[in-house]
């Protein structure tokens, strides 16, 4: 059985002051939580301070991006070690704001994945459709290039240090969450396609988030869908207690 795995993505949101405050009232909350594992993202300027306040605790820290360098002339970039270095032990990769603001390509993204995995950081790896694509019944083949062209060149032992999240780019901060009908299909044919390019064992392992307008109201409908591993939460992690509450949702 895979452990529900639960992300808040902070986006461009919270100052030191307010990012420090809504950890420390994480922290109280879900305490007792073993049954998932936790992970907050905050913006850069956030990462140091949040780092040292959740020392000791069961939530752990990711960035929201990083580059594939070390270090270097790279200006406005963060490096996966800068990341380490202030307590993280993940990072969100390809984003669909990422993807779509700053033009982050399949095969950009494939050789951000493949050095940052060499740092051993984790990566959330993001993929999903556009409303277009969907109507267009490209949902599919939209996330299988993602897959293939983002995974491309990885070893099956490379998926241990991977999630991926499914984020239909039609759901995220709209408030128009996908059924769990529409997140279970998708998460079976990611499933599926994770079995034939690396195998039955990373297929069975491997957890598979959804986000996009996860919600308390509606998170333990979708985390009882067979393949729904764990949420990427934008907007309801921004609240200590909602963020508490999809957590709870997901204790098996
Ligand atoms: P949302 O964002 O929960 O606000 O829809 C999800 C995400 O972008 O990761």
């Amino acid at each position: 059985m895979i452990k529900p795995i639960v992300a808040g993505n902070w986006k461009m949101n919270k100052k030191v002051s307010e990012a420090l405050e809504l950890v420390r009232n994480l922290i109280t909350l879900v305490k007792d939580i073993t049954q998932v594992t936790i992970i907050v993202c905050p913006p850069f300027t956030s990462l140091y301070a949040v780092g040292q306040e959740i020392k000791g605790t069961n939530i752990e820290m990711g960035g929201q991006n990083c580059y594939l360098k070390e270090s270097g002339a790279f200006t406005g970039e963060i490096s996966p070690q800068m990341l380490i270095d202030v307590g993280c032990t993940w990072t969100i990769l390809g984003h669909s704001e990422r993807r779509q603001y700053f033009n982050e390509t399949d095969s950009f993204l494939n050789q951000k994945l493949k050095y940052v995995l060499t740092t051993g950081l984790k990566v959330m790896f993001c993929v999903g459709e556009t409303l277009e694509e969907r109507e267009e019944n490209l949902t599919e083949s939209v996330l299988r290039r993602q897959i293939i062209e983002g995974l491309r060149g990885l070893q099956p032992s490379d998926l241990k240090n991977i999630v991926i999240a499914y984020e239909p780019v039609w759901a995220i901060g709209t408030g128009k969450n996908a059924t769990p009908e529409q997140a279970q299909e998708a998460h079976a044919f990611i499933r599926a396609l994770i079995g034939k390019e690396f195998g039955e064992e990373s297929a069975k392992n491997i957890p598979i988030q959804y986000g996009g307008s996860v919600k308390p109201e509606n998170a333990k409908e979708l985390i009882s869908q067979e393949d729904v591993n764990g949420f990427l939460v934008g907007g309801a992690s921004l609240k200590a207690d909602s963020f508490a509450q999809i957590i709870k949702a997901c204790v098996p």
